[in-house]
């Protein structure tokens, strides 16, 4: 007799159940009970990365994690990302990947994701050192790393570039980094700061204080 039990995970947001063996892994229930398929198997064995998910916010091999040991968590899988609030259409992740070339095949590509999404939810403005430890589980055969450093480097100043959730100051980067090139030419009109004082404010209650002229502030969306 097949000894099973019903887990409960809430993935991407949605409850779901299935049941499964004590032995079953985690990546196994993700990809064949659950049928999501974008996170990747490459070793089996905690090696590659490649099905590297979030369970409860952390990145997890979900290889090396039973199914069963994950009840009652929070995961996360690539398939998520789209549905995030700050994502338009793709995550900026996505959309590094996509702009810098941070893929070839593919295949380790899942699992890049969701180690820089890890990373960013903590380091929100990470070096290049820091991006290199933080994927330094995660194997790619095709792209020499460089172009997916870059990839993360792109979301980071994009999600810079975006709106704080509480409404309040905006981030903006002088330099005209992804979000700023776009949003000059179809996003919001040129913002119009003031002095006071020899002070630039641009008027929000908690206004950062800078960037100091208006031309700087052109670069991402008004408070
Ligand atoms: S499949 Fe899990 S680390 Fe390779
Ligand atoms: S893009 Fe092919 S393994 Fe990374």
């Amino acid at each position: 007799m097949t000894n099973t039990r019903e887990i409960t995970l809430t993935v991407n947001g949605t409850e779901r159940s299935t049941e499964v063996e004590p032995r079953r892994l985690l990546v196994h229930a993700i990809r064949e009970d659950l049928d999501l398929t974008g996170t990747h198997i490459g070793c089996d064995t905690g090696n590659c990365g490649a099905c590297t998910v979030l369970v409860d916010g952390e990145p997890i091999k979900s290889c090396l994690m039973f199914a069963a040991q994950a009840d009652g968590s929070e995961v996360m899988t690539v398939e998520g990302m789209e549905d995030l609030p700050e994502s338009d259409g793709l995550h900026p992740l996505q959309e590094g990947f996509h702009e810098e070339h941070g893929l070839q095949c593919g295949y380790c590509t899942p699992g890049m994701l969701m180690a820089g999404k890890a990373l960013l939810d903590e380091n929100p403005d990470p070096d290049e050192a820091e991006i290199r430890e933080a994927i330094s589980g995660n194997l790619c055969r095709c792209t020499g790393y460089q172009n997916i450093v870059k990839s993360i480097e792109y979301a980071a100043d994009k999600l810079a570039a975006q709106p704080a959730a509480d409404g309040g100051t905006v981030a903006i980067d002088g330099d005209a980094g992804p979000a700023a090139a776009g949003s000059a030419a179809d996003g919001p009109e040129p913002f119009e700061g003031y002095e006071v004082d020899g002070e630039f404010t641009c008027g929000a209650e908690n206004c950062c204080g800078g960037p100091a002229t208006d031309a700087e502030h052109t670069g991402g969306d008004n408070v």
